[in-house]
């Protein structure tokens, strides 16, 4: 895609769970923009992947490559250290790493499993604020995006520790924002609705093993646009909510859902 806006020229944008979905799809659209990049996730070869395809279209891009678990502290402090050491500043954060957990009915979600979901889409979401933020307060400027999901608007059955986590983001969102507005950073959530991407893949695959396009297809059938969202959707309004053409929209939780909740 070509993209006339180059919004993010001399600004350095940190990406967690930069390596597939949205969070890849964020750093396509960020770099071409003209973003300096900072991408975090989990495995190096994902990481290295996600660099090459990046290139491809836009080589004069400066990419910083971190591996980190976002629920570690030290880890997190690491990402942080490393895009000041190599940009200057931090720009923009794109709080973006999560898992879905799987489903299952309450009597059969442990606590282990509730305790990891937790631990990655809301210690995660806030280690990544705790520590970006002091660089972005000692800039004085900043723009923060967590992503929620539809899950953080509203409930359904069998993910317990997806909903409840999102629905936690979508607080540290608002709460964050209050301390954060007098110091110049603006800090937003996404909710997207169901995305094509390696989890919600997976997650057709849960509901219907045999048939997953079945499954998409029922769940497309509650959306008004009648399909799922490209990560390239989500990651254009997070790229909005990043740039200074979002410069009074501060503690909001947008939700990018093709209208799916507005009909429940
Ligand atoms: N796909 C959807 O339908 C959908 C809908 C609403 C919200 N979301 C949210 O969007 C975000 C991105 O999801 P996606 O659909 O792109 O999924 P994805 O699985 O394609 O990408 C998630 C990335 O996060 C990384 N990650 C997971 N745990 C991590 C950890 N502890 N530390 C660092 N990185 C970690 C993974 O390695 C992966 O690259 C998640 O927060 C998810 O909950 C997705």
């Amino acid at each position: 895609m070509n993209y006339d806006m180059r919004r993010f020229v001399d600004k350095t944008v940190i990406i967690t769970g930069a390596a597939g979905g949205i969070g890849l799809a964020a750093a396509e659209r960020l770099a071409a923009e003209g973003a300096n990049l900072t991408l975090v996730d989990m495995t190096g070869d994902g990481l290295a992947r996600a660099k090459e395809k990046i290139l491809v279209n836009h080589p004069e891009t400066k990419i910083l490559l971190v591996e980190a678990d976002v629920t570690k502290e030290y880890q997190v402090r690491a990402y942080v250290d490393k895009t000041v050491g190599e940009f200057g500043a931090i720009d923009g954060f794109f709080n973006n790493a999560g898992i879905d957990g799987g489903q299952y009915p309450l009597a059969d979600y442990t606590k282990d499993l509730f305790d990891k979901v937790v631990d990655i889409n809301l210690d995660g979401v806030f280690l990544g604020l705790k520590y970006v933020l002091q660089q972005m307060v000692a800039q004085g400027h900043g723009r923060v995006v967590n992503t929620a999901s539809i899950g953080g608007l509203m409930g359904w059955p069998h993910q317990y520790g997806y909903v409840a986590s999102k629905h936690a983001v979508a607080g540290l969102t608002k709460a964050t924002a209050g301390e954060m507005g007098p110091k110049g950073i603006t800090i937003n959530a996404i909710a997207p609705g169901g995305v094509k991407t390696a989890m919600a893949i997976e997650a057709m695959r849960t509901i219907n093993p045999e048939h997953p396009e079945e499954a998409e297809a029922a769940f497309a059938a509650r959306v008004p646009l009648k399909r799922m969202a490209l990560p390239e959707e989500i990651a254009a309004v997070a790229a909005f909510l990043l740039s200074e053409d979002a410069s009074y929209i501060n503690a909001q939780i947008i939700a990018v859902d093709g209208g799916q909740i507005s009909q429940s």
